[in-house]
């Protein structure tokens, strides 16, 4: 699924793009509404240059619904255009070409003042690996298209596709990589399946995601793996020993045992996250608007 990223693959990636803007008027930046800013790569800003965005949080139905209010509240205030959709099932998609057609008032407003007819709303669809990019071209074109794979850049045989009467788009995505600021974000990005499987330690991630459940979603941590009473996290070196009975009594519950009864740690932690990524404990967003995301580039 994903590709490995060099240097060179990066700087290639960049320079097909940015050529590529001449021809487009609106970047559409698609994100996992469950990390709207871990699955973002600023260097989106820098691609799009003075051409309008349109930031689109894609699955919502795999996040918590009110924090992807509240960073829909959140990139709004930052004078981000926001949309939110789930490609999947096609909610929020329709009124696309409608968003995008807003953000090129300006551009046609020009156009008219010197005479000319602006042409239809040329959009580029941009993002890191396994967002839905594919998946949402294909609903936006009413057909599958042909899976170009993850190959960097924007691939070179392209179509305009149509899309509703205002908009017409690149049947290609630019694919952009995954930014690996923080260790943070790392496991934000394995968690939701946008890193390769050879690449993440399952235990890791999965003691990434019950810390998160305990500090945010503690009832569908309990309910899923039959838990009568779940540990407060403090903070403090004890909180290791916390997590490990944790993993004891999951494994034990969900029958992840070896030979002689005793916890396969390997698989229980394949089971959290597979758990996860399956919705299996409910829509769960990974960040939030806080501080840590109050300053840089929008
Ligand atoms: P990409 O082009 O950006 O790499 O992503 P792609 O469309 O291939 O989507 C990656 C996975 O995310 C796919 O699942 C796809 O079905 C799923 N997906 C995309 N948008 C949404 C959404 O809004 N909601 C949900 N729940 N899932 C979404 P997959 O299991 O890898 O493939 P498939 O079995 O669906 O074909």
């Amino acid at each position: 699924m994903t590709i490995q990223w060099y240097p060179g693959h990066m700087a290639k990636a960049k320079r097909q793009m940015i050529e590529k803007m001449k021809q487009i008027d609106v970047v559409i930046e698609l994100a996992d509404s469950r990390i709207p800013v871990s699955s973002r790569n600023p260097l989106v800003q820098e691609i799009a240059g003075e051409k309008p965005r349109l930031l689109i949080l894609n699955k919502i139905d795999m996040a918590d619904r009110r924090a992807t209010y509240q960073w829909q509240s959140y990139f709004h205030e930052r004078g981000l255009a926001v949309h939110l959709v789930n490609s999947r099932t096609g909610q929020g998609a329709s009124s696309i070409p409608e968003v995008v057609h807003r953000l090129t008032r300006e551009r046609r407003k020009k156009l008219e003042e010197k005479g000319f007819r602006a042409h239809a709303d040329r959009a580029l669809i941009l993002g890191i690996p396994n967002v839905g990019k594919s998946t949402l071209i294909n609903r936006l074109a009413g057909k599958k298209i042909a899976k170009i794979g993850d190959r960097p850049g924007v691939t070179t045989a392209q179509q305009w596709i149509k899309v509703g009467k205002t908009m017409e788009l690149l049947d290609t995505p630019g694919i952009l990589w995954p930014k690996f600021d923080s260790p943070e974000i790392g496991l934000r990005l394995a968690a939701t399946g946008a890193i390769k499987e050879t690449l993440m330690d399952y235990q890791e991630v999965a003691v990434f995601l019950l810390k998160i459940m305990l500090r945010h979603y503690r009832d569908q941590l309990a309910a899923r793996y039959d838990l009568d009473t779940l540990p407060e996290l403090s903070g403090d070196p004890e909180d290791h020993e916390k997590i490990v009975r944790l993993f004891d009594e999951i494994g034990k519950n969900r029958g992840c045992l070896m030979s002689g009864g005793r916890i396969d740690y390997d698989r229980t932690a394949e089971t959290i996250v597979r758990d996860y990524r399956s919705l299996k404990l409910g829509g769960l967003t990974l960040e939030w608007p806080s501080i840590e995301h109050s300053s840089g580039s929008m």
